[in-house]
């Protein structure tokens, strides 16, 4: 580690065609901001680069969609992610954008500049045209029956129904999402950057000299580099993007994954010219002195350990990555994150329902971070980490500490007087404290990290019980004072460690401790508050979270399931057909509830009395769950089969079946005639 002088951390840069969510924060900013804070707190110089990814064909759908142009749909959101960002404090030193004049500038430029080497090929090929709306058409501009599975509706690069990757070509019945017309197939022009021409220094660079990286990471470039890698389009036929700077190439426009990535260069470069402290932005990029550190999720993996990176090795004059820790994904309470269903949780609403509590997200997504594998986010997991973690062991002891100084030696540090064995093996358990947190963070060990923080924090609340300093100050004042002392070097010691992964708790904590700033350096040290130092204000760090909110989170993603059930309903196959002789010997009636009865020991079962026109009966049917109030069927009418054999069901006779429709959510709900009818009339 010692051969770098500085580091360059980036974080990809989101999609600016929706809202940030928990997902987002977890995988990436979170991991990234914690390890450019420890940077920053160790006194390296480093240099955190954030910015929204503004180009693609999801923007111009959405603009498309919303009858807005593309460049208004990114304004709105880029400004929306930024201040989520900004608010959960990811530390950026710059949060730019792809749609700045600096990027268009220097992406246009490396195209220029890799295509004046000879670094691309060229290639005619044939791609869906749609006629009327005169353009080229984008995979996702174009739909039709998926080959797999049959659903209509699938993209010309996926189906959603049963996530099969596809290419256009494959779709059965494509049209244009355009203009619905029949797509053709045309001659058209892009410049490929040839993989295969840098597979085998990217397999030396990686699989040889980057064992290190994290195990699902070097995976996934084993897997791509064991294939034979294949040349890559980097232009597009389409009117949002950075248009192609050679001739000849009217309309086309730089592939997003081609130009977002330059965009950590750009930004960089904006940062630098207007900001001369950063120095040249050159050095952050292209001095072999500096470490480049990709922060990630699991679906770019391949575009910044392979892609990018033949693309700088092919402009020449850049470094490459020294890692690229990605993490795997979040779930949200056991389902896949997703956008389009709304199956997330955002920033900015997340905001809304708990202001302040940025600390609390952070440490949850850290302690469940989904480093080696896909993890899950649930609110149940996140109110007891509130409560069991962050409340009753981290601010409890804090809380104590800070109140008893407060209340024996009017908030002054007291002297230390003689440390018995146990004070001294307390401070032992956090000596080693200091260099088992940064081989930790050293690694990307984000999770492992935090989890030390909260051990010391531990350590206080455990030493605080043992001891007792409230019983022993009825007795020997001397000895409360080094109790307290310990203690508050305990804190001291929390506030710098926890610095990265909570910024606005340490932030308060340093303020009741008046403590303007620590270095990381001093960690592990047990003389941070001198004899006489007078402390601020003791507040609480954290507040329990009770169950109401929680709830509220949890009834909010019932509903959006069932809502996302009913969007998906695809009914049942129709059965086999009938004859109408075979229809008339069902004998379907119309009938009127005189009562309705949950079945004792059953869950299922409600026990119907029903005016049937014919003298009454009894019907057993298994509605309970849906119906928890069957008072409430009382009066209905309902259909039933009237010629139904009789069964028992709990010792009981059922003389009948009732009608019932299956919602999408499973919910079973009971037929009736629109109209009131005569009691025992036929249905058919
Ligand atoms: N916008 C991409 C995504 O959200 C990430 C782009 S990362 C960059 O998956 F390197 F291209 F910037
Ligand atoms: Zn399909």
């Amino acid at each position: 580690m010692t051969k770098f002088k500085r580091t360059t951390i980036t974080s990809a840069l989101p999609y600016a065609n929706g809202p940030v969510h928990i997902g987002h924060l977890a995988g990436v900013y979170v991991p990234a901001d914690i390890y450019a804070r420890y940077l920053r707190l160790k006194g390296e110089e480093v240099l955190f680069i954030g910015g929204s990814d503004e180009h693609g064909v999801p923007v111009t759908i959405r603009a498309k969609a919303e009858g807005v142009t593309p460049q208004d749909v990114v304004d709105r959101y880029h400004k929306i992610i930024k201040d989520s960002f900004e608010e959960f404090g990811i530390s950026f030193d710059i949060y730019s954008r792809t749609t700045s004049e600096t990027h268009h500038k220097l992406a246009s430029d490396f195209f220029r500049t890799l295509y004046d080497k000879g670094e691309f090929v060229e290639q005619t090929s044939e791609q869906y045209y749609d006629e009327e709306a005169k353009q080229f058409l984008a995979d996702r501009y174009i739909v039709g029956e998926c080959p797999r599975c049959h659903a209509e509706g699938a993209y010309g690069d996926q189906c959603e129904k049963c996530g099969s990757t596809l290419s256009p070509d494959e779709l059965i019945n494509p049209v244009s999402k355009l203009s619905g017309a029949k797509p053709v197939k045309r001659m058209t022009k892009h410049w490929f950057l040839p993989l295969n021409k840098h597979q085998e220094w990217l397999k030396k660079w990686i699989l040889e000299n980057h064992k290190e990286w994290r195990p699902n990471v070097y995976g996934q470039c084993k897997s791509w580099l064991d294939m034979d890698l294949q040349p890559r389009a980097v232009t597009r036929d389409l009117d949002w993007g950075i248009p192609v700077p050679v001739e000849g190439a009217e309309g086309k426009v730089l592939y997003v994954w081609f130009d977002a990535p330059i965009g950590y260069i750009s930004n960089t470069k904006e940062l630098c010219d207007k900001n001369p402290r950063y120095g040249n932005w050159e050095k952050w990029w292209k001095d072999p002195e500096t470490r480049l550190i990709h922060f990630i999720g699991k679906d770019n993996i391949v575009f910044h350990c392979i892609v990018f990176p033949a693309m700088l090795k092919a402009e020449g004059s850049f470094i490459l990555p020294d890692n690229v820790p990605s993490n795997e994904f979040l779930n949200l309470e056991g389902g896949k994150i997703s956008t389009s269903r709304n199956w997330a949780v955002w920033l900015n609403e997340y905001l809304v329902d708990f202001p302040g509590k940025q600390d609390v997200l952070r440490y949850v997504l850290t302690a469940n971070a989904p480093e080696t594998k896909d993890n899950d986010f649930t609110w149940k997991d996140f109110q007891a980490r509130n409560n069991n973690e962050l409340v009753a062991i981290f601010g409890n002891f804090v809380n104590r500490t800070l109140v008893l100084t407060q209340k024996y030696f009017d908030g002054k540090v007291p002297a230390c007087g003689e440390l018995t064995d146990y004070d001294k093996e307390t401070l032992k358990e956090f000596s080693e404290l200091k260099s088992v947190v940064e081989e930790l963070l050293d690694n990307f060990k984000f999770r492992d990290a935090q989890k030390e923080a909260m051990n010391l924090a531990r350590i206080g609340n455990k030493y605080l019980a043992d001891t007792e300093p409230w019983k022993v100050a009825k007795t020997d004042m001397a000895r409360v004072q080094t109790i307290l002392y310990v203690s508050l070097q305990i804190t001291a010691n929390l506030a710098i460690v926890f610095e990265p992964f909570l910024p606005f708790s340490a932030k308060r904590l340093r303020s009741m401790i008046a403590r303007e700033q620590f270095s990381w350096d001093e960690l592990g040290r047990f003389d941070l508050l001198p004899e006489g130092h007078q402390l601020g204000k003791a507040e609480l760090l954290f507040e329990k979270i009770e169950d109401a909110p929680i709830d509220a989170q949890i009834a909010r993603l019932e509903h959006i399931k069932k809502e996302n059930e009913k969007k998906n309903y695809q009914p049942e196959k129709v059965k086999e057909t009938i004859s109408f002789d075979k229809f008339e010997k069902l004998d379907i009636r119309v009938g009127t509830v005189l009562e309705c009865v949950k079945v004792p020991k059953s869950d299922k079962l409600l026990q119907f009395k029903i005016d049937d026109g014919m003298g009454g009966r009894t019907i057993l049917s298994g509605i309970a769950k849906s119906y928890p109030d069957p008072a409430q069927l009382v009066g209905k009418q309902v259909c039933f089969v009237a010629n139904f054999e009789p069964r028992k069901m709990m010792g009981r006779e059922s003389q009948g079946m009732i009608l019932s429709a299956v919602d999408a959510d499973g919910r079973l709900v009971v037929v009736s005639p629109s109209d009131k009818v005569a009691s025992g009339a036929c249905v058919g």
